[in-house]
């Protein structure tokens, strides 16, 4: 290419003229770099695009070699390190560069023989065929292509000729097909300097290794695919072992004895989502110096042995999702340097101790879903940097000791699904950078605090299923930062605030169901951002606005209200919405006819118990799942459309005024499970049934009080297969909706 031509005459003209006067400046006692490694390095500028940094995740990276330019020392240049006695390039670093292109076999790389440090991680690089004379670059002795994108397949044995490697960093590196059981055993045979080697996340499934080069201190061979027996490998006796990450990979055994001579010296061992199994042995022990272990997603099980107190040393313990039993926490409680203790999802069991307040770093306690019971104690005040506490899910008791005045840095705090009894406690509302909070599923009692002076930052806040009392605090719905707010089944009573602090109401997702809640339903809950709405089972009166305009709501229930009046035009503004229920209310008016616009997403429909009238519309959307207009005034036919709606699960016209012949053409629909008529004035007899299986999936049949005439045919219920193989699960439509309804079906159909 000519503008390449151009290009390099100006760098020989311009580097020629620099570096003339650079030797003379090397008499100074300073060394500068050699003339032609600078210039090898601006070739090598030119032989890759930068791309734009909004190709990556994260834009903290800076292009360093784009300040390169012919004047100046070449190892002044951001990235280059240079010999301080010869003056050659020794180091290179690129990483995080936005880098794009492929380095060629011949590329100028190559030639900066006295390369040490070569560092490309963080990059979109094509290839790296750096050929079978990778020897030019055999002085590297540390090697980092992580995330560097695509490299080709032949790369171990290229790598293979680089004896004095010491740390190879290949992580993420999500196109090395061939790297094999043999490349790999060969490259660590030949590789005999190399003390760190990361491969976690390159797909390489080979066995694993019985015999590793004696060097290594950092192994990470996490998803690579290795598999094998852990018991058998001798993996764990390498001498200068300190960090060895083998998780989210299929190797089975159990875990070793740890009673080899260096196994003091281990500071990491990760083997997490693997499938190994058995106990935890009592030589765990003996890994002093140990700072993480993370054994999450295995199936170990049985109680931890008392000899995990010796692992005085330890800042992360990650042990979730195992089958743990026991009463471990006094012995945890010794390891006071925690940092980090996650035993979620075991069976662990006891108490927490007193002593647990020894824990003074810990900033993230997970006991949740465990088997864990009795009080808080209140020496948990003194955990006061955790950032996550978490003791969901347990069978713990008594009151929340209120004592979160000064955790400033609490991020998450989950006590659901437990016994405690008692108030809410006022300190947790004092938390500034909460920014979630879960104590449903419990029997908290009395008012909610008046005022608070923190949840700035809270985005959920699920108080559901206690036995709060008193008026529903204005603060619920000011939280500046807050998405969702559970607080269904509780006992709250009082007004919807209308007015609102400010402007920016981002809620999504509100649940206020099942408490006792009066007045109108504020405007601002049909907001843009809403989402899903469920006001359900209150003793709600109206609205403040007839005008439901929020297009992105797609969830709304007003079940079980006083609300009345008829559905306002701007009803059909909600294009989004999927689930409406409106039952148990006294709407009137007919039905818009909007409803049936063929891209309504509709599928659950309730209107029942209300005083609609007129005709139910012809056309219904496309997607029902369950049409509900039990106990209201329609009249007229049974729409034809109907047919179409094929992922009808349940149909309930009952107590209706409708005047139609039996629709004997719904026997085609292939999920229909109920069908309730019943009470209206259909007429005229059944007639014949055409399909081969009529009403597939049908289970409740309902026809009662109305005109039918003729007989009914025994073939009829004979041939309703669903009826005969009732299986619980599948019944209802009510799986598809809410539990509600299976209690008002069942209440109906009984
Ligand atoms: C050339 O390099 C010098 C220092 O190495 C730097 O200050 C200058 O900004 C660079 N010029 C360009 C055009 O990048
Ligand atoms: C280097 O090799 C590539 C691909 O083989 C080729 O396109 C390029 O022209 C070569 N560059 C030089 C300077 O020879
Ligand atoms: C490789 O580079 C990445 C990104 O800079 C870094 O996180 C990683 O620690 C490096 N690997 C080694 C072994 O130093
Ligand atoms: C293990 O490797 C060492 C050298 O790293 C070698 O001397 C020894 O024979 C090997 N052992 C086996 C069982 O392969
Ligand atoms: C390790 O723990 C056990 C049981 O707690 C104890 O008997 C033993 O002395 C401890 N060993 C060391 C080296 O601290």
């Amino acid at each position: 290419m000519e503008y390449q031509e151009l290009l390099r005459a100006f760098c020989f003209y311009s580097l020629f003229i620099i570096f003339s006067q650079q030797s003379q400046l090397t008499y100074a006692g300073k060394h500068l770099c050699a003339r032609d490694e600078a210039f090898y390095l601006l070739q090598f500028k030119q032989e890759l695009r930068v791309v734009s940094n909004s190709e990556y995740c994260d834009n903290k990276g800076r292009t360093k070699n784009l300040s390169w330019n012919v004047t100046g020392d070449c190892c002044e240049w951001d990235g280059v390190t240079c010999d301080g006695f010869t003056g050659h390039v020794i180091g290179l670093d690129l990483s995080s560069s936005y880098l794009w292109g492929t380095i060629h076999a011949n590329s100028s790389l190559k030639k900066l023989g006295h390369l040490q440090r070569l560092d490309l991680a963080f990059n979109k690089l094509g290839e790296f065929p750096l050929g079978n004379n990778i020897s030019e670059l055999s002085s590297l002795t540390h090697l980092n292509l992580s995330h560097s994108g695509k490299t080709l397949m032949h790369i171990p044995q290229v790598l293979s000729n680089l004896s004095k490697l010491v740390s190879l960093d290949l992580s993420w590196q999500f196109d090395i097909f061939q790297f094999g059981q043999t490349t790999f055993t060969s490259l660590l045979q030949d590789l005999t300097n190399l003390e760190v080697l990361l491969l976690d996340n390159v797909y390489a499934p080979f066995e694993l290794p019985k015999n590793l080069s004696s060097s290594l201190r950092y192994l990470n061979l996490q998803g690579t695919g290795i598999f094998g027996n852990l018991s058998e490998s001798q993996i764990f006796h390498l001498p200068n072992l300190q960090v060895l990450m083998l998780g989210d990979n299929p190797l089975t055994g159990t875990l070793p004895n740890f009673n080899w001579s260096f196994s003091g010296s281990i500071l990491e061992l990760d083997f997490s989502n693997t499938d190994i199994f058995g106990k935890v042995p009592d030589s765990i022990g003996n890994l002093h110096s140990l700072l993480h272990l993370n054994i999450r997603y295995c199936n170990l099980s049985v109680s931890i042995p008392e000899s995990i107190g010796n692992l005085t040393a330890i800042r992360e313990l990650r042990l979730p999702r195992n089958s743990f039993t026991g009463n471990v926490l006094s012995t945890i409680s010794k390891l006071n340097k925690l940092v980090r203790l996650d035993l979620s999802f075991n069976q662990f069991g006891g108490s927490i101790p007193e002593s647990t307040g020894n824990l003074t770093a810990i900033r993230e306690l997970d006991l949740s879903a465990n088997s864990f019971t009795g009080n808080i104690p209140s020496t948990i005040q003194k955990l006061n940097k955790l950032s996550y506490l978490f003791l969901s899910s347990n069978n713990f008791e008594g009151s929340i000791p209120d004592i979160f005045g000064n955790f400033s840095e609490l991020d998450a705090l989950a006590f659901e699904s437990n016994n405690f009894t008692g108030p809410f406690p006022d300190s947790i509302a004092t938390l500034t950078r909460l920014k979630l909070l879960e104590l449903q599923n419990n029997s908290l009692t009395g008012p909610l605090p008046s005022n608070i002076s923190g949840f700035q930052e809270l985005q959920t806040l699920d108080l559901s299923f206690n036995y709060f009392t008193g008026a529903t605090p204005p603060w619920l719905f000011h939280l500046p930062s807050l998405f969702s707010l559970y607080i269904q089944h509780n006992q709250l009573t009082g007004k919807l605030p209308n007015e609102l602090k400010s402007n920016y109401v981002e809620y999504s997702d509100i649940d206020l169901s099942y408490n006792k809640l009066q007045g109108e339903i504020p405007d601002w809950m049909f907001s843009t951002s809403m989402g899903r709405l469920d006001l359900s089972h209150n003793f709600l009166t109206g609205f403040e606005k007839q005008v439901w305009h929020s297009r992105s709501l797609q969830y709304l229930n007003l079940e079980n209200n006083f609300l009345q009046g008829t559905l306002h035009q701007s009803f059909c503004d909600m294009i989004n919405l999927v689930f409406l229920i409106l039952a148990q209310n006294n709407f009137s008016g007919s039905i818009p006819d909007c409803l049936g616009n063929s891209n309504s997403f509709i599928s659950i429909l309730d209107l029942r118990m209300n005083s609609f009238h007129g005709e139910i519309p012809r056309f219904l959307p496309i997607g029902l799942q369950y049409l509900g207009l039990y106990g209201n005034q329609f009249r007229g036919q049974v729409p034809r459309s109907l047919v179409n709606c094929t992922s009808l699960e349940a149909l309930d016209l009952g107590n209706n005024k409708l005047n139609d012949t039996f629709p004997i053409w719904l026997e085609k629909l292939p999920n229909l499970q109920v069908l309730i008529l019943k009470s209206n004035l259909f007429h005229g007899s059944i007639g014949d049934l055409e399909s081969e299986f009529p009403f597939p999936e049908l289970r409740i049949f309902e026809l009662s009080c109305n005109g039918f005439t003729g007989t009914l045919s025994s073939n009829i219920f004979k041939s309703f297969r669903g009826m005969m193989d009732v299986d619980e699960e599948k019944i209802g439509i009510t799986r598809a909706t809410n539990e509600t309804r299976t209690k008002q079906n069942n209440a109906i159909f009984s």
